[in-house]
C-alpha cells in the first residue's frame, strides 16, 4: 500500500483487490488494517489542503459547531470520533470556546494523531486525543456529553450497527453524525459510495438500535457532491449518569486508568502503551501485565 501511495494510486482499492472484501477487519466492506494503513499514509494532506482552502474550513466548521451547540451544556464535554488531523475540531473548539468543558478526539491511526496534536498547538487549542477505533472506545458508558463525526463513519461500510452502538453508548445527550447520506445522494454519488464501502442507512441502523433520530436531513456545505454531507442526530431521551470511572478496557471493559507513561486496568492486569504521548487504546494495543505494579 505504501508503494502504491508513492505511486499516487488509490490504495484502498488495491487493498480491497488484494485482501477482497470478507478477510478479517471486523467483517466490514473494508479490510480494517487497509482502513488504518490508507488513512495512516495521508498523515498530514487535511492540514495542507485547510492551509490552502481556510474559508472552506471555517464554513465547515462553523456548520457543526452550530449543531453541536444545540445539545452541548455549559461547560460540557464533547468528543470527535475519527478526528484525523484535527481540522475540524479545532474550528470547533474555537467557535464554541467559551462553552466547553473537555474537548476529546480519537483516531484509528497514530501519524494523524500526531499532525493533529501539531496543529492543536500551533492554533493555541486544546483536546485530548488518542488512538483507538470506533467499534471498541475505550471510554464509559455515558462519560461525553455530545459526540459527533465529519465523515469518520463513511469508510465503515457493514459495520454500521457496531459504531452506532458504541457512539449511542458514550454519548450523555446526543450524538451528532455528519456523514454522507447514501439514501439521499443521487444514483451516482450512490454508485461511487458503493464502489468505497461507504456507511449507508445509518438512520434505519440508528432507528434499530432505538435511538431517537432528531434531525435527518443534507447539509448545505458539502466538499463534495458525490460525496453528500448529510447530518443524523441521535438523543438520548433518558439521560443517565455517567460511570465514576471515566476511561474503559477496550477489551475486557473493565476500569482503565492513567498512570504516568501507561493506561492500566488492575482489575484484569492490562495495560495500554503511550506512544510519543499519544495513547494507544486500541484493543490490538492490549499487553498482559498481570505482574505491573503500579
Ligand atoms: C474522512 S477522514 C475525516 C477526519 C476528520 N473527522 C475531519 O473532519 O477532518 C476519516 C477519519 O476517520 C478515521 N477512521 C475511519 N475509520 C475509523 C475507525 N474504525 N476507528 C477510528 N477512526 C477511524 C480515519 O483514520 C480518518 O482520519
Amino acid at each position: 500500500m505504501r508503494a502504491e501511495y508513492a505511486n499516487g494510486n488509490n490504495v484502498m482499492a488495491y487493498a480491497r483487490n488484494v485482501l477482497g472484501k470478507t478477510i478479517g477487519g471486523g467483517g466490514g466492506q473494508n479490510h480494517r488494517l487497509a482502513t488504518l494503513v490508507a488513512y495512516d499514509l495521508q498523515a498530514g494532506t487535511y492540514v495542507e489542503v485547510t492551509k490552502n482552502n481556510p474559508d472552506f474550513n471555517q464554513q465547515w466548521c462553523k456548520q457543526l459547531a452550530g449543531l453541536i451547540a444545540l445539545f452541548l451544556p455549559k461547560g460540557g464535554s464533547l468528543l470527535e470520533l475519527g478526528v484525523g488531523e484535527a481540522t475540524t475540531i479545532n474550528g470547533v473548539l474555537q467557535l464554541l470556546n467559551t462553552d466547553i468543558g473537555d474537548a476529546y478526539g480519537f483516531d484509528i491511526s497514530w501519524s494523524r494523531i500526531a499532525v493533529a496534536n501539531h496543529w492543536l498547538h500551533e492554533n493555541s487549542q486544546k483536546a485530548n486525543l488518542f488512538v483507538a477505533d470506533l467499534m471498541n472506545i475505550p471510554l464509559a458508558d455515558n462519560s461525553i456529553d455530545v459526540v459527533y463525526s465529519s465523515h469518520s463513519l463513511e469508510p465503515n461500510g457493514g459495520n454500521e450497527l457496531p459504531c452506532l452502538t458504541e457512539c449511542l453508548r458514550i454519548a450523555r445527550h446526543a450524538v451528532v453524525l455528519v456523514e454522507p447520506l447514501y439514501e439521499l445522494a443521487s444514483p451516482e454519488a450512490q454508485q461511487r459510495m458503493r464502489n468505497h464501502g461507504y456507511v449507508q442507512g445509518l438512520k434505519q441502523a440508528a432507528e434499530q438500535l432505538g435511538a431517537e433520530v432528531l434531525d435527518y436531513r443534507l447539509l448545505d456545505i458539502t466538499s463534495n457532491p458525490l460525496n453528500p454531507s448529510g447530518v443524523v442526530i441521535l438523543h438520548k431521551s433518558s439521560i443517565q449518569n455517567a460511570k465514576s470511572s471515566f476511561w474503559q478496557c477496550p477489551l475486557t471493559g473493565s476500569q482503565l486508568k492513567p498512570s504516568d507513561d501507561i493506561y492500566y486496568a488492575s482489575e484484569v492486569g492490562i495495560t495500554y502503551p503511550i506512544l510519543r504521548s499519544i495513547p494507544m487504546l486500541r484493543s490490538e494495543h492490549a499487553i498482559i501485565t498481570s505482574g505491573l505494579k503500579v
